[in-house]
């Protein structure tokens, strides 16, 4: 079961998101939206988005800098004091994501018109991973050693094509979720709303502040060429 979880599973998923990703943008580029219902609501549904999307950026952030930089995360938490610090400021993004994300999930029960099977099952995932993220946060010492002393060993040991299921196997089973459950969210980004994940960051940072179109013949300048 461990080989198929954590040797196959991973190579899966990144077929299944490439196949999806090529589909989506080739055939149906224009169809990619978060299918937000804000027009809908008010406070609430801003303060959900806001704590969900700014922490679990973070979080992101920290997971992807500890991945692919595992000598400076042992560095940093060689220190008690450091240590302790980037644990509680992780936990306490991991506890906000949480908050956003059960909020986001609450307000959309008298949305149910709006919502289909399809993403409260992406609803349903993304609370499974950021609950097992906190709970591995929270009662596995120290959580975020274990990046470079498993989750960066594995991850390698996947893209060298010869994964390492033992790096991975005797872990609690908190991690082992949290590890699986990551890919499964992955495979599925093009197929839900997630794929506005891939196109939200090329058209916020490299759209033009202004886009100007002339619909009709573009009128002269006064007194000369424009
Ligand atoms: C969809 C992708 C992922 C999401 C949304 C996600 C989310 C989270 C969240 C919200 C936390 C809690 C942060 C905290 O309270 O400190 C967390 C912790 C953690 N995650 Fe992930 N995660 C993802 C993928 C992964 C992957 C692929 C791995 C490794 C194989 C991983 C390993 C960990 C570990 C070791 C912790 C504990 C870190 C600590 O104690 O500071 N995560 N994750």
């Amino acid at each position: 079961m461990d080989a198929f979880l954590f040797g196959v599973v991973p190579y899966l998923s990144v077929a299944v998101l490439l196949v999806g990703l090529l589909r989506r943008f080739r055939a149906m580029r224009y169809t990619v939206t978060s299918a937000s219902s804000q027009l809908l609501e008010g406070r609430l549904q801003y303060w959900g988005s806001v704590s969900w999307h700014y922490a679990i950026l973070l979080v992101l952030g920290v997971h992807l800098a500890a991945i692919f930089l595992p000598g400076a995360v042992t560095r940093l938490l060689s220190g008690p004091g450091r240590l302790l610090a980037v644990e509680a400021t992780g936990l306490a993004l991991g506890l906000t994501a949480l908050w956003g994300l059960v909020v986001l999930g609450l307000r959309r029960v008298p949305l149910r018109g709006t919502t289909g099977w399809a993403d409260w099952a992406v609803l349903a995932l993304l609370l499974a991973q950021v609950a097992t993220g906190v709970w591995v946060a929270s009662t596995a010492r120290w959580g975020l050693a274990w990046f470079p002393h498993v989750a960066t060993p594995w991850l390698g040991s996947l893209a060298r094509l010869a994964p390492r299921v033992d790096l991975v196997a005797n872990l609690p089973w908190a991690f082992k979720v949290h590890a699986v459950n990551a890919f499964v969210l992955i495979a599925l980004v093009p197929y839900t709303r997630l794929a506005h994940v891939v196109v939200a960051p090329v058209e916020y940072l490299w759209r033009l502040p202004q886009v100007v179109i002339w619909r009709r013949p573009r009128p002269a300048a006064p007194g000369g060429t424009p």
